[in-house]
């Protein structure tokens, strides 16, 4: 063996823990299983969920919010990227509490990002 074959093979097998420590890639499917469970609740478009509400509490306040400049429905909004998502759920946003990491990861969040990013596309007319 040369050095050559030396080093190409230490690359070879390392390259699954370098790949592994690299950023994740975040998980749309994933983020729409916990936007339901955790979202949807409020931000939801609140059709069938409860008869005696005409919106749910979010898509509501945000209607009111923005008047129609922006979709009250978080799952229409294509400008709430990682970063910006990351800043109103870990602070929390007027009448929204916040979520600490306990109750949803930052993996969540990117997921969630993820999702709405999909999510806003396939809502675009
Ligand atoms: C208990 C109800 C409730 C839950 C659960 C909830 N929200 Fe909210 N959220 C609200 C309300 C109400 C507002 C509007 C606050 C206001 O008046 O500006 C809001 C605002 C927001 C905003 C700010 C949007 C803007 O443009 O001002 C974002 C982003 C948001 N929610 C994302 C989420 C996500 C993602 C989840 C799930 C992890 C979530 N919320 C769960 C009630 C909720």
């Amino acid at each position: 063996m040369n050095k050559l074959t030396v080093v190409v093979a230490v690359l070879a097998a390392a390259l699954p823990l370098l790949l592994s420590a690299a950023e994740p890639v975040a998980d749309a499917a994933a983020g729409k299983q916990v936007f339901q469970l955790r979202c949807a609740p409020c931000h939801g478009a609140g059709r069938g969920g409860d008869p005696g509400r005409e919106m749910l509490p979010g898509t509501d306040a945000l209607r009111i919010k923005y008047k129609g400049a922006l979709p009250a429905l978080l799952e229409q909004r294509s400008d709430l990227p990682e970063p910006v998502l990351r800043v109103y759920l870990r602070h929390g946003s007027w009448s929204m509490p916040a979520f600490r990491k306990t109750e949803l990861s930052d993996v969540d969040i990117a997921n969630i990002a993820a999702y709405l990013a999909l999510s806003a596309r396939s809502s675009a007319h």
